[in-house]
């Protein structure tokens, strides 16, 4: 169990902004950042950070929370290796209660999947520098391949000794369990027999966005042509090969700052880019480009260069890849190398200046260079021709920005040497066919929207909801501020008669609020609101300089989430710039007395309401002779509406 004290310090320390930056790219906006949600996909954003409140909320999933929920949401991580995360980040050393063996055993799969995956990489990396074997074979081929010490260290590249269960033993030595070893794929289990997967292969770890060694990759270092050239581990609980690119961890942050990506085929290559000093690049790993990786790279840029080998059959099967790009909103450019190189060996032979000059002179436009590829194969066949249009024309189809689609289609016509009304008239059959789709679907989900309408009157407003959310808001926002409220007590007057006079009281918000909801007996009717009420009572209650701020630290993730909605409405607003002034008051800050009275005030009076109607309701349905204790029920709860309207009127 890590320490309360190092939960304190990290949460004192941890920047959100600067840890979400690592993730997401921010924009500043007033005095928060903004970006687009890391949850879904989006073209403007709708992701907003506060540095001040510390919190951050995502409009279009509705998630939000503090720093830890953020890492728990995008990273996946459990609480704590989200602490631990941010703890490294940070340089906060970890304090440990000692765990009982019980407890041990309950830490979950995944985390142990992770453990014995930085157990194995740290194994290979030992093995590849501190062993005979190691380096004269792994080391040596590294080499080899130009990567020097520091390159190799930084991707953590490692050796797999030439034997049977050399790893595997090592690690049941060190108390790894075998269920694990199993599942991460670094151990084959046979016939109660087990073996090392990546027997006597260069290895390459594979790492998150965060830098966890998620899986492996593999080299064979024979010409053995039955053995692939490269094993990869199988997908685990932590390993899906479709949502990581390799190399993320070590380019995101330069990726951001050029703007761009650049995306390879292999392992090699994304190192040998890096070492050159080209550091914004990363691979699918020779597997087809999925539209997850393709998220992963929209949240740090816009713009993709896509880099192809020399040879051409490559080339072809990937442009299809591309069209997923395009589907993301995201600019593509493309880029070849010479014949009989890739960017692995390109980048070996040329220098940062050479590399940089040569990739700014050959990426060309997506959309121009299929084009040209195309049309140079199918110039002289008619047939082919045809085709080649209607292809390239799909791929316009999907960019979602008309402006740029426009453009495409006149270059296009340029490059492929026909008029544009013909492209534009395809364009436009594409398109209709999507419409007629899409809207085959709208029309069913319309008509079952229709029968619940008829079934259900419109939703009214629900006011008790409203008024519930606006106490939590209220008791969140000024919680343990004093202020003045006035009460209206009712007094005779010279006269004899009764009046209304008001009474000036100091008290804490939070304490007026509970008192007055106690003298009601009146309980949320909500269960999230109702924990948090109280929540925030009781600690305010236990500390009176408790900061309500950091209830967030403390309590449940799913009602932290429902806090961070509350805390950030004004940055929800501030996102659409809509004019919030004529919604509520000013400046909060000015009335807080009065923002409570009223507020309870209507609370009140709507529950007064509700008896009625419900009076009214159960003498109407009886249809027995109207109770006389019942009509004076309804005639007291009538004169306290009244008298309650009348302090209302004054509150406001
Ligand atoms: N790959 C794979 N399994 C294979 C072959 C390739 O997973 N049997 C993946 C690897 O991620 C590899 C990428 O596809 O990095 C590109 O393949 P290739 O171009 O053949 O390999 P290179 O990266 O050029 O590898 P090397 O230079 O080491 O030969
Ligand atoms: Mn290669």
């Amino acid at each position: 169990m890590i320490s309360k004290s190092t939960i304190d310090q990290v949460y004192e320390t941890a920047r959100l902004e600067e840890v979400i930056g690592d993730f997401v790219q921010l924009k500043k906006a007033g005095s928060n950042f903004k970006g687009l949600s890391p949850f879904s996909d989006e073209r403007s954003p709708s992701f907003m950070v506060s540095p001040v409140k510390q919190i951050w909320k995502d409009f279009s999933s509705g998630k939000g929370g503090n720093v830890v929920a953020f890492l728990m949401e995008h990273e996946h991580f459990t609480y704590p290796e989200a602490i631990k995360y941010l703890a490294k980040k940070y340089n906060i050393e970890i304090e440990e209660t000692e765990q009982s063996n019980e407890q041990k055993e309950q830490q979950n799969k995944r985390e142990s999947l992770y453990l014995v995956s930085e157990f194995a990489s740290k194994y290979f990396q030992e093995t590849l520098h501190n062993t005979d074997p190691g380096k004269a074979i792994g080391l040596s081929y590294f080499k080899e391949r130009g990567f020097t010490t520091e390159t190799i260290k930084k991707f953590s590249l490692g050796y797999s000794l030439d034997q049977w269960s050399a790893f595997t033993d090592h690690a049941l030595k060190k108390g790894y369990n075998l269920e694990f070893l199993e599942e991460t794929g670094l151990t084959i289990v046979k016939e109660n027999k087990q073996f090392d997967r990546f027997k006597g292969r260069v290895m390459f770890p594979i790492q998150s966005m965060s830098g966890r060694v998620l899986g492996f990759g593999g080299r064979i270092l024979t010409n053995d042509k039955k053995a692939a050239k490269y094993l990869n581990s199988p997908e685990s609980d932590i390993y899906h090969k479709s949502k990581v690119l390799y190399g993320i961890f070590h380019a995101k942050q330069s990726i951001a700052k050029e703007d761009n990506c650049y995306l390879v085929e292999g392992y090699t290559d994304v190192i040998q880019f890096y070492q050159t000093g080209i550091k914004n690049v990363v691979s699918s790993s020779g597997t087809a480009l999925t539209s997850d990786q393709i998220r992963l790279i929209n949240r740090l840029t816009k713009n993709i260069t896509v880099l192809f080998d020399g040879d051409a059959a490559g080339m072809r099967a990937s442009l299809r890849g591309i069209d997923l790009i395009l589907e993301q909103g995201m600019n593509v450019k493309v880029c070849t190398f010479p014949e009989g190189e890739d960017p692995d060996s390109f980048a070996k032979s040329n220098t940062l200046e050479e590399l940089s000059l040569y990739l700014e002179q050959n990426a060309k436009d997506f959309i121009q260079f299929k084009a040209s590829v195309l049309y140079e194969s199918a110039k002289n066949d008619p047939i082919k021709k045809a085709e080649t249009i209607r292809d390239i024309v799909n791929s316009i189809a999907k960019i979602p920005d008309r402006i740029k689609t426009e453009i495409y289609i006149q270059e296009c016509a340029r490059i492929m040497d026909i008029s544009e009304e013909v492209l534009f008239s395809t364009l436009a059959q594409l398109t209709k066919k999507e419409q007629v789709e899409a809207s085959k679907q709208t029309q069913t989900s319309q008509k079952a929207f229709d029968v619940i309408k008829h079934q259900q009157p419109v939703k009214k407003v629900d006011v008790q909801y409203e008024l519930e959310r606006k106490i939590i808001e209220i008791l969140l926002l000024y919680g343990n501020r004093t202020e003045d409220f006035e009460d209206l007590v009712l007094k005779e007057n010279d006269k004899g008669q009764l009046e209304l006079e008001p009474v000036i009281q100091q008290a804490k918000v939070f304490e007026k609020i509970f008192l007055d909801l106690q003298e009601d007996e009146m309980e949320f009717l909500n269960p999230q609101f109702k924990a948090i009420y109280y929540s925030i009572i009781d600690a305010l209650n236990q500390n009176p300089d408790f900061k309500i701020e950091s209830l967030i630290n403390t309590i449940d993730p799913i009602l932290a989430s429902e806090i961070t909605s509350i805390l950030m409405e004004d940055e929800r607003y501030a996102l659409a710039d809509w004019e919030r002034n004529n919604i509520f008051p000013k400046s909060k800050i000015d009335t807080v007395a009065q923002l409570v009275s009223e507020t309870i005030l209507t609370l009140r009076c709507f529950l007064i309401d509700q008896k009625v109607t419900q009076f009214q309701q159960n003498t109407l349905q009886n249809k027995t002779e109207v109770n006389k204790d019942i009509l004076e029920e309804v005639k007291d709860y009538s004169g306290l509406k009244m008298l309650l309207s009348r302090k209302l009127n004054r509150a406001l």
